[in-house]
């Protein structure tokens, strides 16, 4: 789908859509297309239960005195609440009632809500923003899908009387869309289409938007000492990779300014190891590489807007499989840190993974601060749903950048504490540390718990998404599937903290 801007004008052919605040409170323009169609907009709207709420619709098809072939009233919610946000999601409240409809082109007529802290330009750019978000889909393995069920739009025009400043507004916002449709890809693509190579090769790509991409191999590995992300590794013929990504965009004067460092886990499928998985849903697995994707999709971001800000991305793409080669639980493996871990279970291996990255990170970058994302837990989802996702933080300011960034920005996070009695419970009789807990209860915490055993005084964030990298229903800017959460908050987390 097309996202254009242009000068408002009502002689437009295709749909029309327009705002309403909640009341029904018609706008300047709506009050405009009512005069235009006779009356027709209020008498629609005593017909109905539509009172501009947000996400609340109303169509009027073929509207008399109009050149459109439908009319879209769509609601706002209160005039003086209407912010970013509420315009974003507005934006992709629209893509889903237009995208398939019928019509080819569609025109919004955008105002700036009276009480609003954005300039109108600003105002058409995120109801762009939330339209393109929302237009997002993962449809390159359908080949049979009916003609009658694929999208017709194919332009979505935004009319503002400054047209070539809502452009150049949009085309921050859009770098950072891309940044989370490129996520989104990844986390959809199968496994059997993405592993630690292919998913290594699509990072590189990076190259070509002045990232500067390294893949480490198994040898260099070896060399490096990263015994617990090998083991999870040995058991599948895919070999695993390390990526780094740097962006050095900081200002004259700071180009050697230390990094912030971003890190995902990147377990391309997980089955379990020996300690396999039911196969009930087992297909989920292809995205528990989200935390790499979302790196990989943030990174691309950047990049794309040119932030001004050092910036490092880390990845550990391995496999989790069952063979003769893979490793058993009672293993014992040396970490790059020199820690030795007693593995009891195979399926909790993310945090195998993850641990020799966040060493490698500290040691190779320096970094100011590190933030990893993983889908490490089902116990995150039995914690707190898909409406957050877990932060666990060795510094207070960092957890409160890092909350303050999902609010603005709507991908919301809940904090959970880290303690020295959950540290205990990965204690091992033989090795240094275990990697579950001996309880049943605090799984995320335990988890998390592991991970702060491998980073040293740097200020430190864990994002466990497991229950929001995947949605199983549509939201306002969020198709279902594969949701890019993270990309958007640690955007906004750079943009406001580091730039
Ligand atoms: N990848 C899973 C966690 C997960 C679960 C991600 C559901 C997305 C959706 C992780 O590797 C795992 O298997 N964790 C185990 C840990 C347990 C063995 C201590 C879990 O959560 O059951
Ligand atoms: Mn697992
Ligand atoms: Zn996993």
């Amino acid at each position: 789908m097309k996202i254009t801007f242009s000068d408002p004008s009502y002689a437009r052919t295709g749909a029309l859509a327009v705002g309403v605040f909640d009341g029904p409170a018609l706008t300047a323009a709506g009050k405009a297309l009512d005069k235009k169609t006779g009356g027709a907009l209020g008498r629609a709207i005593a017909a109905s239960r539509f009172k501009g709420g947000k996400a609340q619709v109303l169509i009027l098809l073929a509207p008399e005195g109009l050149k459109a072939s439908r009319l879209l009233l769509f609601g706002l919610g209160k005039a003086d609440e209407a912010d970013d946000l509420v315009l974003q999601e507005a934006g992709g409240g629209i893509v889903a009632n237009l995208a398939t409809a019928g019509d080819k082109v569609a025109n919004v007529l955008v105002e700036r809500p009276p009480k609003c802290k954005l300039n109108l330009a600003d105002c058409a750019a995120n109801l762009a923003y939330g339209a393109r978000l929302r237009s997002y889909r993962f449809d390159k393995y359908r080949t049979k899908e009916k003609e009658e069920d694929k999208p017709t739009l194919g332009t979505l025009n935004f009319m503002v009387k400054e047209p070539a400043a809502a452009r150049r507004a949009f085309a921050r916002l859009d770098s950072i869309a891309e940044g989370v449709c490129f996520t989104r890809d990844l986390v959809s693509e199968p496994a059997n289409v993405l592993y630690p190579e292919t998913l290594a090769r699509e990072a590189r790509r990076l190259g070509r938007y002045g990232v500067r991409v390294e893949v480490l191999d198994v040898n260099r590995m070896k060399q490096l000492g990263m015994g617990a992300l090998l083991g999870v590794a040995q058991g599948s013929s895919h070999k695993p990779r390390v990526v780094t990504m740097q962006w050095n965009g900081a200002a004259k004067g700071a180009r050697n300014k230390r990094p912030i460092a971003f890190i995902g886990k990147g377990v391309t499928f997980d089955t379990g190891g020996i300690s396999i998985k039911p196969s009930g849903g087992m297909e989920d697995m292809k995205y528990d590489m989200a935390g790499a994707a979302t790196v990989i999709g943030l990174m691309r971001s950047l990049a794309r807007r040119k932030a001004k800000v050092n910036a490092v991305g880390i990845v550990g793409l391995v496999e989790n499989m069952p063979s003769s080669t893979a490793q058993r639980p009672g293993d014992v493996v040396k970490s790059m840190s020199g820690q030795t871990i007693e593995v009891i279970n195979t399926d909790a291996e993310g945090r195998l993974v993850l641990a020799d990255v966040l060493c490698y990170c500290q040691k190779r970058f320096k970094p100011r601060l590190m933030i990893d994302l993983a889908t490490l837990t089902g116990a995150i989802i039995v914690a707190l749903g898909h409406e957050h996702a877990g932060l666990f933080s060795n510094d207070d300011k960092l957890a409160e950048q890092i909350g303050a960034a999902g609010k603005k920005v709507g991908e919301t996070v809940w904090r959970l504490p880290l303690g020295e009695a959950y540290d205990e419970q990965i204690n091992s009789p033989i090795a240094d540390m275990k990697n579950v807990g001996s309880g049943r209860g605090g799984g995320s915490i335990t988890a998390a718990q592991f991970l702060k055993r491998f980073v040293d005084d740097t200020p430190w964030a864990h994002l466990d998404i497991a229950g929001v990298a995947w949605a199983k229903k549509d939201a306002a800017c969020v198709p279902k599937g594969g949701t890019g959460f993270g990309v958007r908050l640690l955007d906004r987390f750079v943009a406001d903290n580091f730039e």
